[in-house]
């Protein structure tokens, strides 16, 4: 839906008789990227990320996945009627909670896809030719001229991409990697055959997976069975000089043991653009001179965070509306 689809005024559930207009909680972030009036009927109250969830007869919220909705905000809004989160992700929801109080949960696939790939797509190349390292080298004016040993980096044309998670944006990273001339290679709860029929993709066991790629690429959600998945045992399985890419949750990894990685040098680098503790990212991982680290931008783009607000305005108006959620997260 763009912007101009979003419901107009004297659609929505209005008191005609001049009453006060329900509420709806939404994170001012998402201003600029919406209709001044985005549900109109309702009155919208704007929340920051750096405001605690108020409590209250709000009917809807719209949160960005940096505002905690657990238990304790729920129940401060007993007249919610749907959780309309502006991200993919949702694991700063309670699903558990949302379920037992019947508050339906939506979030925003899809839109967001294409972007993220590009910009694991930006991570896999700063970090297979060594970017950031070229990039200092010039600005500390250390660069003494062309060099046939400097800054030697993985040529990627014929090495093969580790696609942990083949879900929308995995694949999407995968088709990327065919334009690169790069074998595919994917490990998944389940075999993907209409995947593999168009990328040829091969599936593998994690183990396995890890054993046989060049670059490795993340893109799992984090849930209570991935959350420190990426453990020093697993990064000792990764092919020495290999690349671990991250835009999908910091907290699927385990930083130190990255770093002691790339330390040891089993690793040749890493593009994170997710952190286990964001936004204070540590600076030993932030700095780490074979890391290429991005503030989280994936899905950055205007076109994608327009389509993302728009899709989660879609989703709150749907079921205020008595209708289903356009994307709707499974309950437990
Ligand atoms: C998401 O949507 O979950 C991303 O992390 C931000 O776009």
């Amino acid at each position: 839906m763009s912007v101009e689809e979003v419901p107009v005024a004297g659609e929505g559930p209005a008191e005609v008789g001049g009453g006060p207009l329900p509420r709806v909680l939404i994170a001012s972030e998402l201003k600029p990227l919406l209709p001044e009036d985005p549900l109109p009927g309702y009155e919208p109250i704007w929340i920051s990320t750096e405001e605690e969830t108020p409590t209250g007869d709000y009917v809807a919220i719209i949160p960005l996945l940096s505002r905690p909705m657990g238990e304790r905000e729920l129940a401060g809004l007993p007249d919610l009627k749907v959780l309309a989160q502006c991200a993919v992700g949702f694991d700063n929801i309670d699903l558990e909670a949302a379920a037992r109080r019947g508050v339906p949960v939506t979030n925003t696939p899809d839109v967001l896809t294409e972007s993220t790939a590009d910009l694991a797509w930006a991570l896999i190349l700063a970090v297979a030719r060594r970017l950031r390292e070229g990039q200092e080298m010039l600005a500390k004016g250390e660069w003494t001229g062309w060099s046939p040993t400097q800054l030697l980096g993985l040529e990627l044309y014929g090495s093969k991409l580790g696609i942990v998670g083949a879900g929308r944006i995995g694949q999407a990273v995968a088709r990327r990697g065919i334009g690169f001339g790069m074998e595919i290679l994917y490990s998944d709860q389940e075999p993907r055959p209409d995947f593999e029929a168009t990328t040829s993709a091969r599936f593998l066991d994690l183990p396995d997976l890890l054993r046989e790629s060049d670059v490795v690429t993340v893109h799992v959600p984090s849930t209570p069975s991935t959350r420190g998945l990426f453990t020093k045992r697993l990064f000792d399985l990764m092919k020495p000089g290999a690349l671990f890419i991250n835009t999908a949750r910091g907290d699927l990894v385990d930083e130190p043991a990255l770093l002691s990685s790339l330390d040891e040098g089993r690793l040749a680098g890493a593009g994170l653009d997710v952190f286990s503790t964001e936004p204070a990212v540590p600076p030993e991982v932030a700095n780490h001179p074979k890391v290429f680290a991005l503030p989280h931008i994936g899905s950055a783009t205007t076109h994608t965070r327009r389509r993302m607000a728009e899709l989660a305005v879609r989703n709150a108006w749907a079921v205020l509306a008595g209708g289903d959620p356009v994307t709707p997260v499974p309950l437990p």
